[in-house]
C-alpha cells in the first residue's frame, strides 16, 4: 500500500490518545513514571505539530476553500493554546500534585478534541486537496525531517522553552 501522509498522521494522534490514557490512570506516587510518559508525549507530540505548522498546514492552506481557512485557523490556534498555555503550565506542577493530575487531564482533553477534529474535517478535505502522489511524497518529506538534526534541535528548543516558561509560573504563583 503507499505510503499517506494523513495515515501517518492519524497514528501518531493514536499513540498520543494511548500515551494520555496510561498517565491518567497514574497515581500522585508515581511520580518517575508521570515523568516517562510526559516525555515520552512531548517526543511524539513536538515532531508532529511543529511539522504540521510549518509544512502541512501551510500546504492546506494553500488550497482550501473558506471552510478550509476556517479550519486551518482553527487548527493553528488550538496549538498555539497548547504551546504557550497548557505545556508550560503541566511542567509547572510536580509530577505528584493534584495540579499536574489537573492540568495533563486537560493536556490530554485538548489533544483530543484537536486530534479529532484534524481527522474529521482538515484531514477528510485534504484527501480531496491533496493526490494519492502527494499525500506519499509529504510522508517521505516528514520522515526524513524527523530524522534530520533540525528536529532534533527543535525538541532541545522546546523544552528549554517549556522547563523556562514552567520555572517563571513557579516563581510567580
Ligand atoms: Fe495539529
Ligand atoms: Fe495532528
Amino acid at each position: 500500500m503507499a505510503r499517506d501522509i494523513l495515515k501517518t498522521l492519524k497514528e501518531e494522534h493514536d499513540a498520543l490518545r494511548e500515551l494520555f490514557a496510561t498517565l491518567k490512570e497514574t497515581t500522585d506516587r508515581a511520580e518517575k513514571k508521570r515523568e516517562d510518559l510526559l516525555e515520552r508525549i512531548e517526543a511524539q507530540l513536538i515532531p508532529h505539530a511543529k511539522w504540521e505548522e510549518e509544512v502541512f498546514y501551510p500546504a492546506f492552506q494553500e488550497r482550501a476553500d473558506r471552510d478550509g481557512q476556517q479550519t486551518y485557523y482553527e487548527a493553528l490556534t488550538e496549538h498555539h493554546a497548547v504551546e504557550q498555555t497548557v505545556i508550560p503550565e503541566v511542567h509547572a506542577a510536580g509530577y505528584g500534585t493534584p495540579e499536574f493530575a489537573g492540568r495533563t487531564k486537560v493536556f490530554g482533553e485538548l489533544i483530543e478534541h484537536h486530534a479529532k477534529e484534524e481527522e474529521r474535517t482538515m484531514f477528510k478535505m485534504a484527501r480531496e486537496l491533496f493526490s494519492t502522489e502527494e499525500r506519499a511524497q509529504l510522508d517521505e518529506d516528514y520522515e526524513t525531517w524527523k530524522q534530520s538534526a533540525s528536529a532534533e534541535n527543535l525538541m532541545i528548543a522546546e523544552k528549554a522553552k517549556a522547563g523556562l516558561k514552567g520555572a517563571v509560573k513557579n516563581l510567580t504563583s
